[in-house]
């Protein structure tokens, strides 16, 4: 594979001699979720989920009217997946349990013995091979059954998510060791209700997702709370939650103040409840959305407000800080009278910002994927000096591309630049990052872009029933940077490749 050695070659060229190491310790992984990769929707007592509903009831709102009704058989094929995490030598692999798979009913009432064992078989081979799972709990597939009483915008789903947690954690935590209960709750409540082209596609733009927000983190606390009490002392594990983030850059100086609400927006109401020393939403929100309420006639606030024990309850409720980065935009403030379109895309009417890029950001071939390694590290350092000293996972980092080829050099390029500036994090800015997870390990079902986007170290022939799995370049790059613990790739390895 001459193009490889090549490229491989190239980027070792450029680097510079030192100070490209990780710290001992420091964990790579590659990451995927159930709905994107297992396919198997029908099978055995499994019950359906938001997303089985959404994709066979609203064709028309995902590319290609695609659906994860087989994905990449990952049902069936959960062996080559472990193969190929440990051909790349991950520390860790990143993968969700489907809600419905386990618990058919969404309640604690049954447990399908089949979903038990699927996912008993999968952490047990991933030990063997010495590769540790890291769980979430939940990556956007709710049971549609307790959709249809309301789902995350029915304050009772804070205990219905607690107590699937509770079945999760009793049935797995012997050999699980990190969790995320939510996955980028950003996405299931602001785009999902925002815009609806998630499911469950309902459209209720600030309200829908202002309850939603809400729920999410009395869900994640109360879940760990129940970690804390029932599991802790036995099982010695970590939790925590994921949140996506762009960074969100001032378009110019004049806008700081504008970005600054943008980050409060986008990181803060997800971060804020948990991680902050006052807990609570975000002040600077808080206030304006009850501002824009009262103008809008309204008696309160369209952002339900946190009593105190529920501030006491979520405040805290985390042992590190899960983060997923993909890309940046810049922000400023609206002009008087200007349209805003629904966040989290173009701006945010609440806040009365719009989002934009800069022109020497380079674009992935995908429109919305700008491509900015510096914003990772301008994420990390805003947190720490926002929320503290707290150790950070980086749950998702990875390039999208629409095209299938194995010659992915862009995403080579892609995590090299981002691991580059995450080393300066760490060396620099003294931000405790604890490890590193691409998304994706293959490509899957990306959601609205069906398999129109891919992600994956590997491509996936969605056309053959085998779902054969093949090592793109940015595998063979991404495995030579886990064996070598650095970004110094070394010539003898790139050789053999
Ligand atoms: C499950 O769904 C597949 C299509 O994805 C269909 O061919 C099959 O008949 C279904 N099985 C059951 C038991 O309904
Ligand atoms: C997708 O589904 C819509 C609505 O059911 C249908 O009109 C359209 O022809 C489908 N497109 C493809 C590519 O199958
Ligand atoms: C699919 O896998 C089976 C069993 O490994 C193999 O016999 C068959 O040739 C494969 N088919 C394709 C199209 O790769």
């Amino acid at each position: 594979m001459w193009w490889l050695k090549a490229a491989v070659i190239s980027l070792s060229v450029c680097a510079v001699l030192g100070g490209r190491h990780f710290p001992p310790g420091f964990m790579f992984g590659a990451a995927s979720a159930a709905y994107q990769v297992e396919g198997a929707w029908n099978i055995s007592d499994k019950s359906l989920s938001i997303w089985d509903y959404f994709a066979h009831t609203y064709p028309e709102k995902i590319v290609g009217n695609a659906t994860g009704d087989v994905a990449c058989d990952s049902y069936n094929k959960w062996k080559t997946d472990i193969e190929i995490a440990s051909e790349l030598g991950l520390h860790f692999y990143r993968f969700s349990i489907s809600w419905t798979r386990l618990m058919p009913t969404g309640f604690p009432n049954y447990i399908s013995e089949d979903g038990k064992r699927y996912y008993n078989d999968l952490i047990n081979l991933l030990l063997e091979k010495r590769i540790q799972p890291v769980v979430t709990i939940y990556h956007f597939d709710l049971p549609q059954s307790l959709q249809d009483l309301g789902g995350w915008t029915n304050p009772l789903v804070a205990d219905w998510f607690a107590n699937y947690a509770r079945v999760v954690f009793s049935l797995f935590g012997d050999r699980v060791k990190i969790w995320i209960t939510l996955n980028e709750p950003i996405t299931f409540c602001d785009i999902a209700y925002n815009v609806g082209t998630q499911a469950p596609g309902y459209i209720s733009p600030g309200v829908g997702n202002y309850i939603c927000n809400k729920n999410t983190m009395l869900a994640h606390a109360k879940a760990y709370r129940v970690y804390d009490k029932e599991f802790r002392s036995k099982q010695k594990g970590k939790v925590s939650i994921t949140n996506e983030i762009f960074w969100l850059e001032a378009d110019t100086e004049r806008d700081e103040e504008a970005a600054e609400k943008a980050r409060q927006l986008m990181a803060g109401m997800y971060c804020h409840p948990i991680f902050s020393k006052q807990g609570g939403w975000p002040p600077v929100i808080e206030r304006i959305i009850a501002e824009k309420s009262k103008q809008e006639g309204l008696p309160y606030s369209r952002l339900p407000t946190f009593t105190e024990e529920e501030i006491e309850l979520v405040k805290g409720t985390y042992d590190f800080m899960g983060f997923n980065y993909y890309t940046a935009r810049t922000v400023r403030e609206a002009k008087p009278g200007e349209e805003i379109g629904p966040w989290p895309f173009t701006g945010a009417s609440d806040i009365d910002i719009i989002l934009g890029e800069r022109r020497d950001w380079k674009q992935a071939d995908v429109w919305w994927f700008y491509i900015y390694p510096e914003g990772i590290r301008k994420q990390l350092a805003w947190l720490k000096e926002e929320y503290g000293d707290i150790e950070i996972l980086i749950t998702e980092n990875g390039c999208a591309s629409s095209s299938p080829y194995q010659y992915d050099e862009v995403r080579v390029e892609y995590y090299k630049d981002h691991l580059e500036q995450i080393l300066l994090s760490i060396n620099e800015d003294r931000v405790r990052v604890m490890g590193y997870s691409v998304w994706a390990l293959m490509d899957n079902f990306e959601w609205n872009d069906g398999y129109s986007v891919k992600f994956g170290m590997y491509d996936v022939d969605f056309r053959d029933p085998n779902r054969t799995r093949t090592p793109r370049a940015s595998a063979e790059y991404y495995a030579s940077v886990v064996k070598s613990h650095s970004l110094d790739v070394n010539n003898k390895i790139i050789d053999e490749l």
